[in-house]
């Protein structure tokens, strides 16, 4: 299958794992990328510049196909080192860059003097046509539906990536919700040039997290995920635990008076004991709605050839007999 994407990436399949938080590791990254996707490492869980780079060294070791460094523009005052990060992913031969959280005009004369190829993942048309405005080669278009960050438009997919299809030059791939070959025809189907998964590619087995958290993946039905933190702007969507009942429970009570302060003991420092000790009830954690669509744990390497198989055979049997 060739889109715009896989050209512009030069990779085989259409298909990109999302940064995401103590999950991608250069182990998960180099397995989508040897799968014909393209992986992304989490700049921000290795804390230091110096820690990125040797993250990016060992996926060097792991895969020679190309992979990407996620780089997320968090809202905090004490703003992580972007300049030594940014250095560590030049140095480090890196050439493809998803960012988010907010548009990377900062760091893109830099990205883009190195040759480096950015792909900006945002919630809206209006982020997406800002995007292309500053010079991304590429948007990942994330709906109401997705793990992590919708935004505070609630936009599912269905609406969002035709409008993205009317609006952007640039392309784009489809991302929230997106499990599998069905996932892929349709995005295709309203206008993208891929998928990007985040949740889908924590229940495999490369992905280097702890077994409880892939349980809790099969588990999950389409009710169980909450939206925590609307009050301040920065809504994330995430799987129903103790902790996020707390949460909203807060919310709830303490209205406009809610200060971050509040809900401190159930986000913050949460995903190392989550990701990597298993300790479910640790705190809130980012989950899509496309948990309930996770029946299994394959490797990188089945579940990416199962999606472009699928959607191949959806395309060419399923919706050509219509005709
Ligand atoms: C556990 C988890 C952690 C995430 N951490 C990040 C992150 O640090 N930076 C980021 O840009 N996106 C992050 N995301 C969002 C994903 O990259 C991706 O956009 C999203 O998961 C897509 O929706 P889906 O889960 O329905 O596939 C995270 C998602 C999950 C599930």
């Amino acid at each position: 299958m060739k889109t715009k994407i896989t050209e512009l990436f030069d990779i085989e399949h259409p298909v990109i794992q999302g940064g995401m938080h103590y999950v991608g590791f250069a182990e998960l990254a180099a397995a989508v990328s040897n799968a014909g996707g393209l992986g992304i490492i989490t700049g921000l869980t290795q804390r230091t510049p110096e820690n990125l780079a040797k993250e990016i060294a060992r996926c060097h070791e792991l895969t020679d196909k190309p992979f990407g460094v996620n780089l997320t523009f968090l809202p905090t005052v004490d703003s992580p080192d972007y300049p030594g990060f940014v250095r560590a992913i030049i140095e480090g031969g890196v050439k493809i860059v998803e960012t988010a959280g907010r548009n990377p005009a900062e760091v893109m004369p830099y990205l883009k003097a190195a040759g480096i190829k950015v792909i900006h993942k945002c919630t809206s048309i209006r982020h997406s046509l800002k995007a292309q405005q500053i010079g991304c080669d590429a948007v990942s278009v994330d709906g109401f539906e997705c793990g992590g960050h919708p935004g505070e438009d609630d936009v599912p997919n269905m609406i969002l990536l035709p409008l993205a299809a009317e609006a952007l030059d640039i392309p784009f791939v489809a991302s929230g919700g997106m499990a599998d070959g069905r996932s892929l025809a349709a995005a295709l189907a309203l206008g993208a040039d891929g998928i990007n998964m985040g949740t889908r590619f924590i229940a495999t087995k490369e992905a280097p997290v702890h077994e409880n958290v892939k349980q809790a993946l099969l588990a999950a039905t389409e009710r169980d995920t909450r939206l925590i933190m609307r009050p301040f702007q920065n809504t994330e969507r995430v799987l129903n635990n103790p902790a996020v009942e707390r949460i909203l429970e807060k919310e709830r009570t303490l209205g406009s008076k809610i200060s971050f302060d509040d809900i401190a003991q159930e986000v913050v420092g949460v995903y190392p004991r989550v990701m990597l000790e298993g300790d479910m009830n640790a705190g809130a954690w980012s989950c899509g709605l496309v948990a309930s669509l996770i029946h299994d744990i394959p490797t990188c390497d089945e579940l990416v050839q199962r999606i472009v198989k699928d959607a191949e055979q959806i395309i060419r049997q399923r919706l050509n007999q219509l005709l």
